[in-house]
């Protein structure tokens, strides 16, 4: 076959495609369990964030180490009790939401949110020192503008104290939305309540800046300029993880719990 025939250079487009082709697929298959490793350290060291436990960046032997503090467990979102049969190493909640025979739909009232679905089981993380509750991180998420931001809120062990917030996945715009992941931003979190002593939650990102003569400055936080979609996004999302349709009936129940303990 002549060197300057179609037919040659149809062959070696062909054989170059199919050897390509074969490498980036070979690629992808051995680079996923590392891939599928850092995302999972990625979404731990997060977790630490907002529970303060660890800094930005924080190496994988230490997340490692102080991951192995904080107890994870499996709970029942309509009763709030603690379901044992599922293993909270292999639970993957955003799976469980898709599934229908894992997850109820939500109706308009109830999806404030906007995540359409949820699932009827969930992982919450438990801090503890010497045996005693000293916080419990939740995982959130819900709509902004352009994406679904996914993040945990700690809570300390009065159960409506913020410990902190932190997004560990977003697509809002950068420098607007995308604020929500701004360290600044976030640590306008610790200390805030979240939720009042009758366990509803207050806590709320509001437009133009918390007003400090509003008899409610302990459950605002300053909104993002620019971004009021994602700030209203935020605050949904945190209204409805931590309310009846959320982690309600599950802190109900871990309140009721620690009184009776003491
Ligand atoms: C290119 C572009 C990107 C934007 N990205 C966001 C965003 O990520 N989050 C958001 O809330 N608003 C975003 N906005 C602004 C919204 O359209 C809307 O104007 C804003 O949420 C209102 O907030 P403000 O009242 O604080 O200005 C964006 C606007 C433009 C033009």
């Amino acid at each position: 076959m002549s060197n300057d025939s179609w037919q040659k250079t149809l062959l070696v487009a062909l054989v170059l495609c199919l050897v390509f082709s074969v490498l980036v697929s070979s690629a992808a298959v051995v680079l996923r369990p590392t891939q599928e490793a850092n995302q999972r350290l990625d979404v731990q060291r997060n977790l630490l964030l907002a529970a303060g436990l660890a800094e930005a960046g924080a190496p994988a032997d230490l997340v490692g180490e102080l991951m192995g503090s904080v107890e994870a467990q499996i709970i029942d979102l309509d009763s709030g009790t603690q379901n044992m049969d599922v293993d909270p190493d292999t639970f993957n909640s955003i799976a469980a939401a898709r599934k229908p025979n894992t997850s109820a739909a939500l109706d308009s009232e109830a999806d404030i949110a906007r995540i359409k679905r949820r699932a009827n089981m969930a992982k919450v993380y438990l801090l503890k020192k010497d045996g005693q509750l000293t916080g419990v991180v939740l995982p959130v998420y819900g709509s902004g503008l352009y994406s679904t931001m996914y993040g945990f809120i700690a809570l300390d062990a009065d159960l409506r104290t913020v410990r902190g917030l932190k997004f560990y996945e977003q697509g809002e715009t950068a420098g607007l939305g995308a604020e929500v992941d701004n360290p600044r931003w976030l640590a306008k979190w610790p200390g805030k309540m979240a939720l009042d002593e009758t366990g509803v939650p207050r806590v709320e990102v509001v437009k133009g800046g918390a007003n400090p003569s509003s008899p409610m400055i302990d459950y605002q936080v300053d909104g993002i300029s620019g971004a009021t979609m994602t700030s209203d996004g935020v605050s949904a999302l945190l209204q409805f993880w931590l309310g009846p349709n959320g982690f309600g009936p599950y802190l109900a129940k871990l309140k009721a719990q620690q009184m009776e303990a003491s």
